[in-house]
């Protein structure tokens, strides 16, 4: 078997969350691969809403086994009230959960030097999460971060005291008091972890697919926030294209199935970068209200603009997408015109249909405009029924990228999602 991946094409927050839980029904195993506790999934059911930050999302389904890969970067403080969190819902998340010995732990030391080093780029900051995952990643790649597996190990508070100790000069000493608050907790949440199943779950999760399971990966943030291929600085620290499925899981590339690229029927973005189709007027605003757009870590608004498809054609040519689902076509039910950018414009007049990205000042988004469908879609279930202008849209992306869109969302619940394609279910 091979597994297959779903992963944001935009900047992180397309959906993925309610996207995975909706297809759990047809995996038996559903793995986190890169990032950490600055994602925020949400999947919303039996008039319930549930944001996932670290726990993958098939969590909900009692025979999915879920995987933190070794990719992932793992706050205990924040996995301990998660899992209780979802005790109260009748979810046993001890016995279908395995965590990768080699994922890396999250300090308090970490979430402090985030916070240090935002405050100290003053406006040129990243407008990081402050979940530390910046900070924990570079303790992996300087090769002396500590790992899940060593919290089995005897000298682990040994070696979690130096590594607080190594980076104490590069904290302000008025946030000193605010590593003491949090790091009382800590060691506390690692005893907590220590009771979970800590494994090689590279192995794991190759035994699962040679046994013929069925495995889902579910990514993290976005494409356009990799930290290759975003716009860099602005970006976050881990791959988070499909490629970061591999390395994030012991996956072989030839083990890769389909890829499942999700994307909003419109663009957003949270955090500081470009963002070359964002709207500062009343349309941006409207975008914002009809489509909830706040962040669902850090409550940030997201800042709203159009679907930019040389953005989106970059992220699938990244990704290999192999089918595509577009998310969030029910914030545009009341827009009069509905606007797509389909390539760029310098100064000069030359034009591009490549991804400006960190040289986007220089260029002009070129859009195309469609007549809006102006009716409401949240509770159709047949995409026959859809108004004839969405599905003009959604035939002209199809066009233009040369990806199917097999799957169209037309609210936050499970059940508002509409199959295009029925060998997805
Ligand atoms: P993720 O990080 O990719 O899992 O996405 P988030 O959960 O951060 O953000 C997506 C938001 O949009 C959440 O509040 C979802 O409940 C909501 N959502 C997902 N799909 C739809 C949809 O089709 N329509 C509407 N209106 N909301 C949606
Ligand atoms: P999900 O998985 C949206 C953004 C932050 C910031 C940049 C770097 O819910 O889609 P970091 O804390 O990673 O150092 O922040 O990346 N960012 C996200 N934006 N969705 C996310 O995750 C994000 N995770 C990080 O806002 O701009
Ligand atoms: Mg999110």
């Amino acid at each position: 078997m091979k597994a297959d991946v779903l992963l944001g094409l935009q900047w992180g927050d397309e959906g993925k969350g309610k996207i995975v839980d909706f297809l759990t029904p047809k995996y038996n195993v559903v793995a986190r691969f890169q990032g950490g506790p600055n994602a925020g999934h949400t999947l919303e059911f039996d008039g319930i809403k549930h944001v996932l930050h670290q726990i993958p999302s098939g969590i909900f389904h009692a025979d999915t086994i879920n995987i933190i890969g070794n990719g992932v970067v793992l706050d205990p403080i924040i996995f301990k009230k998660e899992i209780e969190d979802l005790k109260a819902y009748n979810v046993d998340p001890i016995s279908n959960l395995f965590i990768s010995k080699g994922a890396q732990l999250i300090l308090p030391i970490h979430r402090i030097l985030d916070k240090a080093q935002e405050i100290a780029k003053g406006e040129k900051k990243i407008g990081s999460t402050l979940k530390g995952i910046g900070p924990a990643y570079q303790d992996k790649y300087a090769r002396h971060g500590l790992r899940v597996g060593d919290v089995l190990q005897e000298d682990f508070e040994d070696r979690y005291k130096q590594l607080r100790e190594h980076h104490l000069n590069s904290i302000p000493e008025n946030l000193v008091g605010e590593l003491d608050e949090i790091s009382s907790e800590f060691l506390n949440a690692v005893d907590y972890l220590r009771t979970f199943q800590i494994v090689d779950t590279e192995y794991l999760i190759n035994k699962e697919l040679s046994n013929g399971a069925q495995v889902l990966c579910e990514g993290a943030q976005g494409t356009l926030l990799d930290v290759d291929f975003g716009s860099y600085p602005f970006v976050t620290s881990s791959n988070t294209i499909s490629a970061g499925a591999c390395s994030g899981l012991g996956l072989a590339p030839t083990k890769i199935g389909e890829v499942y690229g999700i994307f909003k029927a419109y663009c957003t973005r949270v955090g500081s970068g470009p963002f070359p189709t964002e709207l500062f007027d009343a349309i941006g605003e409207s975008l914002q209200k009809e489509g909830h757009e706040f962040g669902a870590t850090t409550g940030r608004p997201r800042r709203c603009g159009w679907l930019d498809l040389p953005a989106l054609k970059y992220s699938i040519m990244l990704n290999g997408v192999t089918q595509l689902f577009m998310m969030k076509a029910d914030v545009l039910d009341s827009f009069e015109e509905i606007k797509v950018c389909t390539h760029y414009e310098n100064s000069e007049g030359q034009t591009t249909t490549q991804f400006p990205g960190v040289e986007s000042k220089d260029y002009n988004p070129v859009y195309r405009s469609f007549k809006g469908w102006q009716s409401e879609s949240k509770a159709i279930e047949d995409y026959a029924l859809l108004p004839a202008e969405l599905k003009l849209y959604i035939n002209f992306i199809e066009e233009e990228v040369g990806v199917p869109i097999n799957l169209i969302s037309v609210g936050p619940d499970r059940r508002q999602t509409i199959v295009k394609d029925s060998i997805l279910v």
